[in-house]
């Protein structure tokens, strides 16, 4: 039986090899955050040379594709993204996800925008019915926190403040527990427009393209 990381491992090494085949030589990619996106980005060094620059969803991510000697450009220099590869917290049939486990989930949404298109690479415990049961990152402007808790709380979830957490914007995170997502494109409209929510963790409106999926019996690829 494999082991969740042999599964992201695994899942990495099938996104290196989508990017080779499908990535124009010197195109630009982008590149998101968490342990998949780690062991993706590990992958990405072995082709490094046919990639033109790459731009990074978080501070965290753009020390490890500098550390491996692959360029890092500013989101504002660039007018073409080919690809946007990023890992998930859930992902239901739909390819609509919850992101935001790892507090980057602003940055990772402004990059899936400008991506042509959006490869998720999860393992198969990420892929579920209906999304709620990982609590919802919601990132927060820090006077609004308590505010903005409320009216989470109206909704019909639990807020938790994440504790020790400042995101790459300076911001905060709560967490919302407790939400059954049956409309993941209305909660995402809904939570948006709260004041003092910078935005939420679900990626609905622009949900992925490409599912690649590690699970006991191989990687799976899903598209919309
Ligand atoms: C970070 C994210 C990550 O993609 C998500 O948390 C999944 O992380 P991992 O690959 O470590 O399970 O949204 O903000």
């Amino acid at each position: 039986m494999a082991t969740q990381d042999e599964l992201k491992q695994a899942v990495a090494r099938a996104a290196r090899d989508y990017v080779a085949d499908r990535l124009p030589v010197g195109g630009i990619l982008g590149v998101g955050t968490g342990s998949t996106a780690n062991f993706f980005i590990d992958e990405l060094a072995a082709i490094k040379d046919r990639i033109g620059g790459t731009v990074a969803s978080s501070e965290a991510t753009a020390k490890r594709l500098a550390g491996h000697g692959i360029r890092v450009l500013d989101l504002n220099d660039v007018d073409v993204m080919g690809i946007y590869v990023d890992g998930a917290d859930e992902i239901d049939h739909g390819l609509a996800l919850v992101k935001g486990g790892g507090g980057a989930l602003t940055r990772e949404k402004i990059v899936a925008a400008v991506a042509d298109v959006f490869v998720c690479i999860c393992d198969a415990s990420k892929r579920v019915q209906t999304m709620g049961r990982f609590p919802l990152p919601v990132e927060v402007i820090p006077m609004a926190r308590a505010y903005v808790g409320r009216e989470l709380a109206k909704l019909g979830g639990q807020p938790k403040l994440r504790e020790g957490m400042v995101t790459d914007n300076g911001n905060l995170i709560l967490d919302v527990h407790g939400l059954a997502i049956t409309d993941p494109a209305g909660l995402e409209d809904r939570i948006n427009q709260i004041v003092g929510v910078v935005t939420n963790g679900l990626f609905a409106r622009r949900g992925a393209d490409v599912l690649l999926l590690a699970t006991a019996d191989g990687v799976q690829t899903h598209a919309r």
